[in-house]
Protein backbone atom coordinates (compact mmCIF):
# COMPACT_ATOMS: atom_id res chain seq x y z
CA UNK A 1 0.00 0.00 0.00
CA UNK A 2 1.15 3.39 -1.05
CA UNK A 3 0.79 6.67 0.57
CA UNK A 4 0.73 10.15 -1.23
CA UNK A 5 0.47 13.78 0.42
CA UNK A 6 -0.77 16.75 -1.78
CA UNK A 7 0.84 19.90 -0.15
CA UNK A 8 -2.70 21.60 -0.46
CA UNK A 9 -6.28 21.25 -1.54
CA UNK A 10 -6.15 20.36 -5.51
CA UNK A 11 -9.19 21.39 -7.83
CA UNK A 12 -9.65 17.90 -9.09
CA UNK A 13 -10.39 14.78 -7.24
CA UNK A 14 -6.80 13.15 -7.53
CA UNK A 15 -8.10 10.42 -5.00
CA UNK A 16 -10.08 8.65 -8.36
CA UNK A 17 -6.84 8.28 -10.03
CA UNK A 18 -4.96 6.16 -7.18
CA UNK A 19 -5.51 2.47 -6.25
CA UNK A 20 -8.22 2.38 -3.95
CA UNK A 21 -5.77 0.35 -1.24
CA UNK A 22 -3.63 3.03 -0.98
CA UNK A 23 -3.72 6.20 1.41
CA UNK A 24 -4.16 9.52 -0.15
CA UNK A 25 -4.37 12.80 2.48
CA UNK A 26 -5.17 16.02 1.16
CA UNK A 27 -6.12 18.75 3.19
CA UNK A 28 -9.72 19.93 2.89
CA UNK A 29 -8.41 23.70 2.15
CA UNK A 30 -5.84 25.67 1.44
CA UNK A 31 -2.06 24.77 1.74
CA UNK A 32 0.24 22.87 4.63
CA UNK A 33 2.65 24.85 6.51
CA UNK A 34 6.14 24.07 6.32
CA UNK A 35 6.13 22.25 9.51
CA UNK A 36 2.72 20.70 8.31
CA UNK A 37 4.31 19.62 4.89
CA UNK A 38 7.46 18.19 7.21
CA UNK A 39 5.22 15.86 9.29
CA UNK A 40 3.05 14.86 6.14
CA UNK A 41 5.95 13.20 4.11
CA UNK A 42 7.29 10.92 7.12
CA UNK A 43 5.62 7.94 5.66
CA UNK A 44 4.42 8.97 2.30
CA UNK A 45 5.78 7.25 -1.09
CA UNK A 46 4.37 9.85 -3.45
CA UNK A 47 4.13 13.72 -2.37
CA UNK A 48 2.34 16.55 -4.69
CA UNK A 49 3.87 19.94 -3.91
CA UNK A 50 3.62 23.42 -4.62
CA UNK A 51 5.59 26.03 -5.88
CA UNK A 52 5.18 28.10 -2.96
CA UNK A 53 6.63 25.06 -0.64
CA UNK A 54 10.24 24.62 -0.64
CA UNK A 55 11.30 20.69 -1.44
CA UNK A 56 14.15 20.95 -0.25
CA UNK A 57 17.57 18.14 1.06
CA UNK A 58 15.48 19.04 4.60
CA UNK A 59 12.43 17.86 3.61
CA UNK A 60 13.54 15.14 1.73
CA UNK A 61 15.72 13.56 5.00
CA UNK A 62 12.59 13.50 6.62
CA UNK A 63 10.48 11.64 3.79
CA UNK A 64 12.81 7.85 3.77
CA UNK A 65 10.28 6.15 1.56
CA UNK A 66 9.94 9.36 -1.23
CA UNK A 67 9.98 7.83 -4.64
CA UNK A 68 7.89 11.00 -6.89
CA UNK A 69 7.92 14.49 -6.27
CA UNK A 70 4.66 15.94 -8.47
CA UNK A 71 5.39 19.84 -8.46
CA UNK A 72 2.04 21.46 -9.47
CA UNK A 73 3.57 24.12 -11.76
CA UNK A 74 5.71 24.01 -14.81
CA UNK A 75 8.27 25.59 -12.97
CA UNK A 76 10.24 23.53 -10.81
CA UNK A 77 12.87 25.92 -9.17
CA UNK A 78 11.66 25.08 -5.50
CA UNK A 79 12.61 21.52 -5.84
CA UNK A 80 16.40 20.70 -5.11
CA UNK A 81 16.45 18.50 -7.96
CA UNK A 82 19.94 17.90 -7.72
CA UNK A 83 18.79 16.21 -3.73
CA UNK A 84 15.99 14.69 -5.37
CA UNK A 85 18.21 12.88 -8.54
CA UNK A 86 20.67 11.56 -5.58
CA UNK A 87 18.24 10.08 -3.85
CA UNK A 88 16.48 8.41 -7.21
CA UNK A 89 13.24 10.34 -6.38
CA UNK A 90 11.63 11.20 -9.82
CA UNK A 91 10.74 14.95 -9.88
CA UNK A 92 7.56 15.77 -12.30
CA UNK A 93 5.94 19.34 -13.73
CA UNK A 94 2.54 20.55 -15.66
CA UNK A 95 4.23 21.60 -18.57
CA UNK A 96 1.50 22.29 -21.64
CA UNK A 97 -2.02 22.38 -19.92
CA UNK A 98 -1.09 25.97 -18.46
CA UNK A 99 0.78 27.20 -21.97
CA UNK A 100 -2.49 29.16 -23.25
CA UNK A 101 -3.49 30.40 -19.90
CA UNK A 102 -0.02 31.46 -18.83
CA UNK A 103 0.29 33.34 -22.74
CA UNK A 104 -3.33 34.92 -22.79
CA UNK A 105 -2.46 36.42 -18.72
CA UNK A 106 1.55 38.14 -19.95
CA UNK A 107 -0.73 39.55 -23.18
CA UNK A 108 -3.21 40.86 -21.07
CA UNK A 109 -0.79 42.41 -18.65
CA UNK A 110 1.34 43.74 -21.65
CA UNK A 111 -1.90 45.48 -22.86
CA UNK A 112 -2.82 46.30 -19.82
CA UNK A 113 0.35 48.57 -19.17
CA UNK A 114 0.55 49.77 -22.55
CA UNK A 115 -3.00 51.12 -22.70
CA UNK A 116 -3.33 52.21 -19.06
CA UNK A 117 -5.96 49.89 -17.97
CA UNK A 118 -5.86 49.77 -14.29
CA UNK A 119 -4.81 53.57 -13.92
CA UNK A 120 -8.17 53.95 -16.43
CA UNK A 121 -10.13 51.47 -14.11
CA UNK A 122 -9.40 53.68 -10.96
CA UNK A 123 -9.96 56.92 -12.27
CA UNK A 124 -13.49 56.08 -14.02
CA UNK A 125 -14.43 54.24 -10.64
CA UNK A 126 -13.05 56.81 -8.56
CA UNK A 127 -15.33 59.32 -9.82
CA UNK A 128 -12.52 61.65 -11.38
CA UNK A 129 -12.87 61.15 -15.27
CA UNK A 130 -13.82 64.56 -16.40
CA UNK A 131 -14.88 62.91 -19.95
CA UNK A 132 -13.21 62.41 -23.04
CA UNK A 133 -10.39 64.86 -24.10
CA UNK A 134 -8.48 64.28 -27.37
CA UNK A 135 -4.67 63.86 -24.99
CA UNK A 136 -6.62 61.71 -21.99
CA UNK A 137 -5.24 58.46 -20.98
CA UNK A 138 -2.64 58.35 -24.03
CA UNK A 139 -0.89 55.15 -24.13
CA UNK A 140 1.63 53.30 -25.96
CA UNK A 141 1.24 51.51 -28.98
CA UNK A 142 0.91 47.73 -29.35
CA UNK A 143 0.22 46.59 -33.44
CA UNK A 144 3.57 46.29 -35.64
CA UNK A 145 6.15 47.51 -32.31
CA UNK A 146 8.51 44.61 -31.37
CA UNK A 147 7.97 42.11 -28.98
CA UNK A 148 11.42 40.42 -27.26
CA UNK A 149 10.57 37.14 -25.75
CA UNK A 150 13.29 35.62 -23.18
CA UNK A 151 12.90 32.05 -23.08
CA UNK A 152 11.18 30.46 -26.35
CA UNK A 153 9.77 27.19 -24.76
CA UNK A 154 6.14 26.31 -25.04
CA UNK A 155 4.64 29.71 -23.19
CA UNK A 156 7.18 31.93 -24.96
CA UNK A 157 5.99 30.63 -28.15
CA UNK A 158 2.43 30.69 -27.32
CA UNK A 159 2.90 34.57 -26.78
CA UNK A 160 4.67 34.81 -30.20
CA UNK A 161 1.38 32.87 -31.40
CA UNK A 162 -0.58 36.33 -30.41
CA UNK A 163 1.69 38.64 -31.20
CA UNK A 164 1.56 37.45 -34.57
CA UNK A 165 -1.93 38.44 -34.52
CA UNK A 166 -0.91 41.85 -33.70
CA UNK A 167 1.31 42.00 -37.10
CA UNK A 168 4.30 42.48 -33.77
CA UNK A 169 7.81 41.90 -34.72
CA UNK A 170 8.93 38.87 -32.58
CA UNK A 171 12.63 38.74 -31.66
CA UNK A 172 13.76 36.07 -29.23
CA UNK A 173 16.57 35.02 -27.46
CA UNK A 174 17.08 31.19 -26.46
CA UNK A 175 20.41 28.58 -26.67
CA UNK A 176 18.85 27.10 -30.28
CA UNK A 177 16.73 28.29 -32.72
CA UNK A 178 13.09 27.54 -32.78
CA UNK A 179 11.57 26.49 -36.09
CA UNK A 180 8.03 27.29 -35.12
CA UNK A 181 9.35 30.87 -34.59
CA UNK A 182 11.44 31.07 -37.81
CA UNK A 183 8.48 29.97 -39.40
CA UNK A 184 6.69 32.85 -38.16
CA UNK A 185 9.39 35.31 -39.06
CA UNK A 186 10.92 35.65 -36.11
CA UNK A 187 14.36 36.38 -35.23
CA UNK A 188 16.73 35.10 -32.81
CA UNK A 189 19.12 37.43 -31.47
CA UNK A 190 21.67 37.78 -28.71
CA UNK A 191 20.27 39.36 -25.48
CA UNK A 192 21.76 42.95 -25.99
CA UNK A 193 20.32 43.00 -29.06
CA UNK A 194 16.97 42.06 -27.74
CA UNK A 195 17.19 44.93 -25.27
CA UNK A 196 18.02 47.73 -27.56
CA UNK A 197 15.55 46.77 -30.25
CA UNK A 198 12.32 45.89 -28.34
CA UNK A 199 9.16 48.00 -27.47
CA UNK A 200 7.95 45.46 -25.27
CA UNK A 201 10.07 42.39 -23.06
CA UNK A 202 8.59 39.45 -22.20
CA UNK A 203 10.19 36.88 -19.80
CA UNK A 204 9.10 32.95 -20.19
CA UNK A 205 12.33 31.40 -19.05
CA UNK A 206 12.86 28.75 -16.19
CA UNK A 207 14.48 30.39 -12.89
CA UNK A 208 17.93 29.53 -12.69
CA UNK A 209 21.42 30.23 -11.52
CA UNK A 210 21.34 31.65 -15.05
CA UNK A 211 18.74 33.72 -15.20
CA UNK A 212 18.43 35.08 -11.80
CA UNK A 213 18.51 38.88 -11.92
CA UNK A 214 18.86 38.21 -15.81
CA UNK A 215 16.81 41.94 -15.72
CA UNK A 216 18.91 43.68 -13.68
CA UNK A 217 20.53 47.62 -13.71
CA UNK A 218 22.59 47.27 -17.01
CA UNK A 219 19.74 45.35 -18.99
CA UNK A 220 17.22 47.95 -17.82
CA UNK A 221 19.65 50.71 -18.66
CA UNK A 222 20.01 48.51 -22.30
CA UNK A 223 16.33 49.14 -23.15
CA UNK A 224 14.53 52.18 -25.06
CA UNK A 225 13.14 54.59 -21.77
CA UNK A 226 9.44 53.71 -23.74
CA UNK A 227 10.14 49.70 -22.80
CA UNK A 228 7.86 48.15 -21.00
CA UNK A 229 8.89 44.83 -19.35
CA UNK A 230 6.25 41.93 -18.46
CA UNK A 231 7.47 38.87 -15.83
CA UNK A 232 5.31 36.06 -15.43
CA UNK A 233 8.13 33.79 -15.20
CA UNK A 234 9.23 34.12 -11.99
CA UNK A 235 9.83 36.90 -9.68
CA UNK A 236 14.03 35.81 -9.19
CA UNK A 237 14.32 36.55 -12.96
CA UNK A 238 14.10 40.60 -12.59
CA UNK A 239 16.00 42.53 -9.85
CA UNK A 240 13.20 44.40 -8.50
CA UNK A 241 15.40 47.02 -6.67
CA UNK A 242 16.98 48.05 -10.28
CA UNK A 243 13.20 47.43 -11.87
CA UNK A 244 11.65 49.93 -9.46
CA UNK A 245 14.48 52.51 -9.61
CA UNK A 246 14.30 52.40 -13.57
CA UNK A 247 10.42 52.89 -13.51
CA UNK A 248 10.91 55.93 -10.82
CA UNK A 249 13.52 57.76 -13.08
CA UNK A 250 11.90 56.84 -16.40
CA UNK A 251 14.54 54.68 -17.57
CA UNK A 252 12.01 52.41 -19.02
CA UNK A 253 8.21 53.24 -18.82
CA UNK A 254 6.46 50.52 -17.37
CA UNK A 255 6.12 46.82 -16.43
CA UNK A 256 3.32 44.11 -16.13
CA UNK A 257 4.33 41.85 -12.93
CA UNK A 258 2.53 38.00 -12.07
CA UNK A 259 5.19 37.64 -10.24
CA UNK A 260 7.52 38.56 -7.36
CA UNK A 261 11.05 37.57 -5.81
CA UNK A 262 10.06 36.92 -2.11
CA UNK A 263 5.75 36.31 -3.03
CA UNK A 264 3.81 37.25 -1.59
CA UNK A 265 5.73 40.24 -0.54
CA UNK A 266 6.32 43.08 -2.86
CA UNK A 267 9.03 45.64 -3.54
CA UNK A 268 7.91 48.68 -2.17
CA UNK A 269 9.09 50.58 -4.74
CA UNK A 270 7.10 48.79 -7.14
CA UNK A 271 3.83 49.42 -5.12
CA UNK A 272 4.53 52.77 -4.86
CA UNK A 273 4.80 53.13 -9.04
CA UNK A 274 1.90 53.95 -11.25
CA UNK A 275 3.74 52.32 -14.05
CA UNK A 276 2.92 49.19 -12.68
CA UNK A 277 0.33 46.93 -12.83
CA UNK A 278 0.88 43.80 -9.97
CA UNK A 279 -1.14 40.50 -10.44
CA UNK A 280 -1.25 37.78 -7.69
CA UNK A 281 0.46 35.13 -9.47
CA UNK A 282 -2.44 34.37 -11.47
CA UNK A 283 -0.98 33.20 -15.10
CA UNK A 284 -2.13 29.62 -15.21
CA UNK A 285 -5.18 30.40 -12.72
CA UNK A 286 -8.19 29.26 -15.11
CA UNK A 287 -9.87 26.11 -13.77
CA UNK A 288 -9.57 24.56 -17.00
CA UNK A 289 -5.80 25.11 -16.59
CA UNK A 290 -5.61 23.68 -12.86
CA UNK A 291 -7.81 21.44 -12.73
CA UNK A 292 -5.50 19.74 -15.79
CA UNK A 293 -2.37 20.19 -13.54
CA UNK A 294 -3.86 18.32 -10.59
CA UNK A 295 -5.09 15.52 -12.41
CA UNK A 296 -1.17 15.21 -14.58
CA UNK A 297 0.41 15.49 -10.89
CA UNK A 298 -1.95 12.47 -9.58
CA UNK A 299 -0.99 10.55 -12.75
CA UNK A 300 2.35 11.37 -12.28
CA UNK A 301 2.45 9.69 -8.75
CA UNK A 302 0.29 6.66 -9.98
CA UNK A 303 2.55 5.89 -12.70
CA UNK A 304 5.91 6.00 -10.80
CA UNK A 305 4.81 4.04 -7.70
CA UNK A 306 2.57 1.54 -10.47
CA UNK A 307 6.24 1.51 -12.15
CA UNK A 308 5.28 3.61 -15.33
CA UNK A 309 7.34 6.18 -16.30
CA UNK A 310 5.32 9.61 -16.39
CA UNK A 311 4.94 11.60 -19.12
CA UNK A 312 6.44 14.79 -17.60
CA UNK A 313 9.61 13.38 -16.05
CA UNK A 314 12.01 16.69 -14.87
CA UNK A 315 15.15 14.65 -14.05
CA UNK A 316 15.13 11.30 -16.03
CA UNK A 317 18.17 10.11 -14.61
CA UNK A 318 16.42 9.41 -11.30
CA UNK A 319 14.20 7.47 -13.80
CA UNK A 320 16.41 4.85 -15.02
C1 LIG B 1 4.03 27.53 -12.96
O1 LIG B 1 3.35 26.58 -13.31
O2 LIG B 1 5.27 27.47 -12.85
C2 LIG B 1 3.32 28.83 -12.69
O3 LIG B 1 4.14 29.76 -12.11
C3 LIG B 1 2.08 28.62 -11.87
O4 LIG B 1 1.20 27.84 -12.57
Amino acid sequence: MYHVVAAAALPFDVRSLLPASWRYDEPPTGALSRDALLDAVAEAHGLISLLTQRVDRALLARAPRLRVIANYAVGFDNVDLVAATERGIVVTNTPDVLTDATADFAFALLLAVARRLVEGDALVRGGSWQGWSPSGFLGAPVARQTLGIIGPGRIGQAVARRAAGFGMNVLYVGRREVGALDAMGARRVELAALLADSDYVTLHCPLTEATRNLIDGAALAAMKPSAIVVNTARGGCVDEAALATALADGTIAGAGLDVFAQEPRLHPGLVASDRVVLAPHAGSATTRARQAMAEICGKAVCDVLSGRRPATVVNPEAWT
